[in-house]
């Protein structure tokens, strides 16, 4: 029985070491949250920043021949973790066009929730030591 504990509890811990995703807790958003995000980043943002917010293009910091940038990955691997909640916000809401940039404005498709719901989302792909670095930058 005792062995059976251990070994159950081995196999427990060893599976949620390797699930890396979603990461919830600890941090300021729920699992609701990122899995409505997950939702609307699929309709919304999948075709520019990728499937699981990985990127679309190999070099993301190579500017395109108009000078403006490819869209970044937003999973923790790019600098998205530089920018204050706020900021994401803004991004979200407003894009890129007005400041050289491609992205395109949300504002008026989505609501507070929604955008707080898509940065849970993408948020819950960073690693914790990113999502550590970025509360003590930016709260
Ligand atoms: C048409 C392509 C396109 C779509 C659709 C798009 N983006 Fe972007 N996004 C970009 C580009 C390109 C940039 C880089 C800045 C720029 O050019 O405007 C960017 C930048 C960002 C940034 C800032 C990243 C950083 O590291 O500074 C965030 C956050 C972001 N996008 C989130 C989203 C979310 C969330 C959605 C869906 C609601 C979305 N984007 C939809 C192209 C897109």
């Amino acid at each position: 029985m005792l062995l059976g504990s251990i070994i159950l509890l081995i196999v427990i811990t060893s599976c949620s070491e390797t699930s890396k995703e979603p990461k919830v807790s600890g941090r300021w958003y729920t699992e609701s949250q990122v899995s409505k995000g997950q939702t609307l980043f699929d309709v919304n943002c999948v075709s520019c920043h990728g499937v699981k917010a990985r990127g679309t293009v190999r070099n993301w910091k190579e500017p395109l021949e108009d000078g403006s940038y490819p869209p970044p990955p937003l999973n923790g691997t790019a600098h998205t973790w530089h920018h204050p909640k706020k900021s994401l916000v803004h991004t979200i809401n407003n894009g890129g066009i007005a400041i050289g940039g491609k992205m395109p404005e949300f504002k008026d498709q989505l609501n507070n929730e929604q955008v707080d719901a898509l940065i849970a989302y993408i948020q819950s792909l960073w690693p914790d030591e990113i999502y550590e670095a970025w509360e003590s930058r930016n709260n």
